[in-house]
């Protein structure tokens, strides 16, 4: 029999539940998408008449909210009678990594996974597919399962039964909308094909068939893991060839290009930057050390360990470099920072290399103006563990919300470009000089700006992995 998806709840309106769900309301008109968190607040946000108001920037998802919200997508704190209407509940909750305990700064903490499994356990009323979205470590789905199946078997009476999927999320921040609308494969991970083809068909709508795989469950999960350890990874495998470049004269854009060309290692992924960042990538490295030392398999754990050891280290590198270039010191001088997100395109923040780089700055004394175009003063605040201080009160250590670019390099002495966003590329350089203090820096930790752009600037330009040339224009 097939068994059909009139309802869905999702539990946790975060990056991942927000714009899943939109998606999946976008494409299937026909299916209810409830979306449901505990924080009241972000659901005011999902639920606020001005589009631009969203808890999360994304391109392309407020036109989505914008055509189902209302239609066939809901956002409510009402979890009691979204997970009882629901045919198939997705998790979609945070599962940072442990801060204390066993396991403390590896494992990810699993208390609010364990919580939804609970609120699933009491609230739902019928046959309920339960589906793990969230990224979780492997034999997630076996603590769901266990505090699923002890009611489905002590309450007969209810009629409540379970199916539990794994189907990982690979969307990408920033290019989220696209990731979900064509995704390079749909990964669905189970026991019970009934419940694996319900979760299929609801794909079917807008995913060629080809592209949605099938495995056993721990497969899916640890291909997840898998999947994102090879991306950073990479990541810091360029970063290390990098600061290689810079000791030697080599330019890692040239290196990258040469590399990319060869099939097997494929062009993306290989841009040095400040170090990764992002909810996942640490999270699920950190997540396969502790899995391989759980099971013994040290080296295992040692390898994976050195890619965010290098990416920890590498972060620290570009503070010092702009400290050492500065004269050794930056107390008191003014540095502009700009971008602090963990990536362009998105006003997401975790584990972004710019929270380090600019705490190994404060520490150091030096005023920061910082600028973001879809962060806001509070997160960074939040992040810095620093309040802002008042424009006319700046002193050591001090930072202040650069809301425009121009406060910011007004008499700075170096300029930090530590997120791609598309409008640092199309700065003005030699109208920027006019106004910093000489010497005059610009450390481009992107690689965005052209050497071009710089000419006649009589500014100093390093950049990451850019020959041991710091160039004076
Ligand atoms: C990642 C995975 O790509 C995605 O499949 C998974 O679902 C979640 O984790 P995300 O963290 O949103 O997505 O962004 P991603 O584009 O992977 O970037 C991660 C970090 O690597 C960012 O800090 C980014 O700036 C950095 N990066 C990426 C580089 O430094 N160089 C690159 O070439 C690519
Ligand atoms: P992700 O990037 O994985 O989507 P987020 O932190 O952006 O992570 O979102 C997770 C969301 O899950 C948060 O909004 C949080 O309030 C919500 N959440 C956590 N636990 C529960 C729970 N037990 N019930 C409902 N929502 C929850």
């Amino acid at each position: 029999m097939k068994f059909k998806i009139k309802s869905i709840c999702c539990i946790g309106a975060g990056y991942v539940g927000g714009p899943t769900m939109s998606v999946i309301a976008d494409r299937c008109p026909d299916i209810k998408v409830n979306v449901v968190d505990i924080n009241l607040e972000r659901i005011n946000a999902w639920n606020s008449k001005n589009l631009e108001d969203l808890p999360i920037y994304e391109p392309g998802l407020k036109e989505i909210v914008s055509r189902c919200r209302g239609r066939n997508l809901y956002f409510s704190t009402d979890l009691e009678n979204n997970i009882k209407n629901a045919d198939m509940i997705f998790i979609s909750v945070n599962t940072p990594t442990k801060t204390k305990g066993v396991g403390a700064g590896m494992a990810s903490d699993l208390k609010w996974v364990e919580a939804s499994a609970r609120q699933v356990a009491t609230y739902s009323s019928n046959h309920t597919i339960v589906v793990e979205k969230s990224t979780l470590p492997v034999r997630t789905a076996e603590v769901i399962k266990k505090i699923l199946f002890s009611v489905e078997s002590n309450s007969k009476a209810d009629r409540k039964s379970f199916e539990v999927l794994s189907n990982p999320e690979f969307l990408a921040e920033g290019t989220a909308i696209n990731d979900l609308e064509k995704p390079d494969r749909v990964l669905i991970g189970g026991e019970s094909k009934e419940a694996m083809d319900a979760l299929t068909r609801i794909y079917l709508n807008w995913v060629p068939k080809n592209k949605i795989l099938h495995t056993n469950i721990w497969s899916s999960e640890l291909a997840k893991l898998t999947a994102n350890a090879f991306l950073a990874q990479r990541i810091s495998s360029i970063n290390s060839i990098a600061a290689i470049c810079e000791a030697t004269g080599a330019e890692v854009k040239e290196v990258s290009r040469a590399i990319g060309t060869d099939n097997r290692i494929g062009s993306k992924f290989l841009n040095s930057g400040p170090g990764f960042g992002g909810s996942c990538f640490k999270k699920d490295i950190l997540n396969l050390v502790y899995l391989s030392k759980y099971f013994g398999l040290e080296e295992v754990s040692v390898f994976w360990e050195s890619v965010v050891k290098l990416n920890n280290w590498h972060q620290h590198r570009i503070s010092k470099l702009i400290v050492t270039s500065l004269f050794g010191t930056v107390t008191g001088k003014k540095i502009c920072i700009l971008g602090f997100a963990f990536k362009a395109d998105t006003n997401d923040t975790r584990e972004s290399s710019a929270i380090n780089i600019c705490k190994d700055l404060l520490d150091e004394g030096a005023i920061l103006f910082i600028n973001d175009p879809k962060v806001n003063s509070d997160q960074i605040a939040k992040d810095l563990g620093l309040l802002e201080t008042d424009i006319l009160n700046l002193d050591e250590g001090n930072w202040y919300f650069a809301e425009n670019m121009d406060i910011g390099f007004d008499n700075a002495d170096a300029v930090v470009i530590l997120t791609e966003w598309d409008e640092y590329s199309k700065i003005n350089w030699k109208e920027v000089s006019k106004k910093m203090r000489k010497p005059g820096w610009v450390f481009d930790s992107r690689s965005i700006i052209s050497d071009k752009s710089l000419n006649g600037s009589e500014l100093n330009l390093w950049r990451i992995g850019g020959g041991s040339k710091i160039k004076n224009y």
